[in-house]
């Protein structure tokens, strides 16, 4: 099977993820010094602590601790009883998460108003639909219809009747291939461009400004095949790289737009949405909750981060990460010499594995329920069986296996013990710093 080279292969030499590459292999080199030899800078806890080095975009460590004790005052998440809401403790490497951020419904709806409704969503990428089809789903409590006319472009529509209101197309799992769209209540007609093509017994309708009648369009925008809505009709037009910011080389470089959908699997849990970030956001757990499946490949709890404006570039180190050393940095690939992930802010996750990529997106319905899509995307559509079964086994294993099987149910078993009184605040270790910075990001007014 012939794959196409869709890592750093074509990156520049200074790629985006050169220095976090640099930051992994000084902390696997101080790994393998004797323990004596190490610094004792804050004792010997403190020479794993590296697996979790963050930087911000100026790229000040923010194991250093006047940093460290700056973001100790940043809000962290408003707290349900508006207790606690700043992270911290009195040595600086530890954090405290009130467990009420995860469960209670005013928390929720205030995050509901203030992100989801608010900031531009990563709804999926746009290989996903044909020319002439269409794709209806609830997100975050609001209706949406997403098309490709005929002509090839995209649009976010929300899936409601200009005549009464009534969902236009029912929700489904899959797209359907559509040259218009009919609303089942009384069969008001529109285009896949939003337009309303047909009246049953128009004459009822003497002095109706049909033009004005066509579906409302959320503002949207397609970058590197993402597709980008912002759920409030009311909105601005969204400037899809000015979104993106300093992630946007990444995607250009890694050939996210020229990537192809393989499958997609939706699925509602019971946990909620800041829970499947958190797990996304850490590598402490992979070599431990995953040990039977995908946790052989990664190095133990070796990672580096770099926040970019509001979204996160995360670099985890794998069994191959060494092999970096005898190679030219271009040659450095964030797929197959370690794991990248990406924070789009707030609710997706983009996961570079080594030959194919996860777009996880996290919407909330509830505090305590999230649907979580998740789409494999491929370097080029399997041409036989055999990459057919390849690609299938994949996703099986990465979406039955890893996700689904032991991610989401971790996730589901934190939401359920929150309010067993177990904790009264759950805590974070110095292998956890991203969770310190989303939730802080969350959190901010
Ligand atoms: S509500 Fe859609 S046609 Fe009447
Ligand atoms: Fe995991």
């Amino acid at each position: 099977m012939t794959l196409l080279r869709s890592d750093a292969s074509h990156a520049p030499p200074q790629a985006p993820w050169h220095g976090l590459f640099e930051r992994l292999l000084a902390e696997l080199d101080r790994r393998s010094l004797p323990s004596s030899v190490r610094s004792p800078h804050r004792g010997e806890t403190r020479v794993s602590a590296g697996g979790g080095t963050m930087r911000n975009e100026t790229g000040t460590a923010t194991h250093d601790p006047s940093v460290g004790a700056r973001r100790r005052h940043l809000p962290l998440a408003d707290s349900a009883e508006g207790k606690e809401s700043s992270c911290g403790d009195a040595d600086g490497d530890l954090a405290f998460l009130d467990p009420a951020i995860y469960c209670d419904p005013a928390h929720f709806e205030r995050e509901r108003q203030r992100l989801f409704l608010r900031l531009p969503l990563c709804l999926g990428h746009i290989d996903q639909l044909a020319s002439g089809s269409a794709l209806a789903r609830e997100i975050c409590g609001v209706p949406v219809l997403i098309t490709r006319a005929r002509d090839g472009e995209a649009h976010v529509f929300l899936n409601v009747c200009r005549h009464r209101g009534a969902r236009v197309l029912p929700e489904q799992e899959t797209v359907c291939r559509k040259q218009s769209l009919a609303c089942p209540y009384h069969n008001w007609t529109y285009r896949l461009d939003g337009s309303l093509a047909g009246i049953p017994r128009a004459e009822a309708f003497p002095d109706l400004d049909t033009a004005q009648r066509g579906l409302r369009a959320l503002p949207s925008a397609v970058r590197h095949g993402l597709i980008f809505a912002v759920l409030d009709p009311e909105a601005g037009p969204i400037d899809a790289a000015d979104h993106l910011g300093g992630l946007d080389p990444d995607l250009d470089a890694i050939g996210m737009g020229r990537h192809r959908f393989y499958r997609q699997h939706t699925t509602r849990r019971a946990t909620n949405w800041k829970l499947i970030v958190d797990a996304f956001l850490e590598v402490y757990h992979v070599t431990r909750l995953h040990a039977g499946t995908i946790g052989p490949f990664f190095e133990d709890s070796v990672s580096a981060a770099d926040p970019v404006g509001r979204h996160l570039r995360y670099l985890v180190a794998r069994e191959t990460t060494n092999e970096i050393r005898t190679l030219p940095a271009e040659r450095w690939s964030p797929q197959r010499h370690a794991t990248m992930v990406h924070l789009l802010f707030p609710n997706s996750v983009i996961v570079y594995h080594p030959d194919y990529i996860s777009h996880l997106g996290m919407f909330p319905t509830a505090a305590d329920e999230t649907l979580f899509v998740h789409t494999m995307l491929i370097p080029e559509r399997p041409n036989d069986e055999k990459a057919e079964t390849h690609w299938a086994r994949s996703f099986e294993l990465m979406d039955s296996g890893v996700f689904n099987g032991e991610d989401l149910v971790v996730c589901e078993q934190i939401q359920r013990g929150l309010s067993s009184g177990a904790n009264e605040r759950l805590v974070l270790g110095r292998l956890e710093q991203n969770l310190r910075w989303f939730h802080a990001e969350v959190g901010q007014k």
